[in-house]
């Protein structure tokens, strides 16, 4: 028996002023639907299945460039009647996997989470329900649909339009997650009707209906206080994003990572840091980013889908698909483009870009280099301003520089080229023929002295400024 879910992405953000799907808006960098397919991950459920409706196409779009691990196949809602008609759109999904239980998101509620999800399940199957709501006990329920507790468990849930005064009091509320039997759900999905004040066909139903059919619903109140939060414009997404930034960084907080302040700091719900690590002002995490145990993330980093190994110091560095080793040192203002590789050790200094190259062991690039397309060996060092030359205009071509090689200041380096072994390069040479192991390349003009060549140059130039001075001073 495989457990299944469904998730409910067929709102628009009309309020957001755009035209994506609603479950397509960013929370931290990630889609809310991104957060939601995580938490399933998470509690390992890997048979889903998206309804989608306003600009599915883009729902289909993202789920096809996500590198997934569940199997997620969509289908499409072509008028909005209700999350009870939404879930009828899945049925031949749920007909397909029958023989277990449905779990029912929203694709734009992206703070359900793995214990959430699991702890139902858990009341859900040991009460042998057909069916168990997610609830939560909020200040304001306002909106939500209210829980109907009796003593065996609920009876259903009155939608805030159609509460009763004393209905309205109760705090216990809808999350809109549920577990469901999923050959229950079949049997009464159907029976829906939009027999309510918003003439629409509600999921909520189902739960009077399959008690009607002798079975048994219950809720879990979810630990979670923010399970239900969803946004309807921008501000309210902003929000989200607030209350996302604060629970990822007090989780880090309880893990031993230490932030120096928080401001301008924003961490992805898929990163991971290892103890002790300290994280400056201004540094976003994002993506599939791992970093290592005691190192010092600096002001202003940008780092995405990056693996930064233990013991590494980053200063105002922006690192893109990249892996930097163990004990490395990076910054100020270096940017590690896609597929950089920098080995154990090595050292980076200010306004060095790297793109497609590895960097050997222990490597010295301290300032004013481009390195792009290049395999650079252990314990070479680079002079200032050295520049790996990759394009044609046409193609790129690979620099290969071997162990303990030295780059002198403001070398060219041509690729395709090659730099031997402990080869060195004399300070402004463009190098275009491969250089043999220990050899020295010089390629530049001898210097040539001119004895008294500036004599006459130099008398008009101060004359002139000496009359330059002459007239300020008159005014
Ligand atoms: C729903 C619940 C309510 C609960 C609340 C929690 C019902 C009848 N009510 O109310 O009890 O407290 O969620 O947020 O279910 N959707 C579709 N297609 C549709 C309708 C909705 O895909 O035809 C999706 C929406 O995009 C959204 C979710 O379902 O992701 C919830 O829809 P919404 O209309 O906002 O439900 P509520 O009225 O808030
Ligand atoms: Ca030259």
């Amino acid at each position: 028996m495989e457990n299944n879910v469904i998730i409910l992405a067929g709102g628009q953000g009309k309020r957001m002023k755009t035209n994506m799907p609603k479950a397509l808006c960013n929370v931290i960098g990630e889609p809310m639907l991104e957060w939601v397919l995580t938490a399933c991950e998470k509690a390992e459920l890997k048979e889903i299945c998206v309804v989608k409706g306003f600009e599915g196409e883009q729902i289909d779009a993202y789920l096809s460039s996500r590198k997934s691990k569940a199997e997620i196949s969509t289908v499409m809602q072509a008028e909005r009647l209700g999350t009870g008609h939404a879930v009828m759109q899945a049925a031949d999904f749920l007909k397909a996997h029958a023989d277990g239980n449905t779990l029912v998101l929203y694709g734009d509620a992206p703070f359900i989470d793995a214990d959430t999800i699991t702890g139902a399940l858990a009341l859900h199957t040991e009460k042998n329900c057909g069916v168990t709501v997610v609830t939560s006990r909020v200040e304001n329920p306002t909106g939500y649909g209210r829980i109907i507790r009796t003593d065996e468990g609920i009876s259903g849930i009155v939608e805030h339009k159609d509460c009763t005064p004393a209905q309205l009091a109760i705090t216990e509320i809808n999350s809109g997650c549920y577990w469901f039997r999923t050959a229950d759900l079949l049997e009464v999905l159907f029976d829906i009707k939009p027999n309510n004040a918003q003439g629409e066909y509600y999921l909520t139903d189902c739960i009077e209906l399959l008690i009607a059919k002798g079975k048994k619903a219950d809720a879990f109140i979810s630990a979670n206080p923010n399970v239900a939060l969803g946004a309807n414009d921008r501000r309210g997404l902003l929000m989200l994003n607030d209350i996302a930034r604060y629970e990822i960084i007090g989780k880090w907080l309880d893990e031993g990572i230490e932030f120096c302040c928080t401001d301008g700091v924003s961490i992805g719900n898929n990163v991971k840091i290892g103890a002790g690590t300290k994280i400056h002002s201004g540094v976003i995490l994002r993506g599939n980013t791992v970093i290592g145990e005691n190192c010092e993330i600096g002001n202003n980093c940008i780092i995405e889908n990056t693996t930064v190994g233990n013991g590494v110091n980053l200063n105002n560095v922006q690192a893109y698909e990249s892996v930097i080793e163990d004990d490395v040192k990076i910054g100020p203002y270096v940017q590690l483009r896609p597929d950089s590789h920098i080995k154990k050790g090595a050292k980076i200094g200010d306004f060095v870009e790297i793109k497609n190259s590895t960097i050997g062991e222990y490597t010295a690039v301290a300032h004013l280099t481009y390195i792009g397309d290049s395999d650079v060996g252990a314990n070479v060092n680079f002079g200032c301003g050295v520049v790996t030359v990759n394009y044609n205009g046409d193609k790129k071509f690979r620099t290969v520089i071997e162990d303990n090689a030295f780059i002198g200041c403001n070398t060219n380096l041509v690729a395709p080229v090659k730099v031997g072994k402990g080869a060195y390069t004399a300070a402004g040479s463009t190098i275009t023929t491969d250089i043999p192991d220990n050899a020295l390349a010089i390629e530049r003009g001898r210097e040539t002295i001119k004895e008294g060549y500036a004599e006459k140059k130099l008398k008009a130039r101060t004359e002139k400024f000496e009359a330059l001075h002459r007239s300020s001073e008159g005014k």
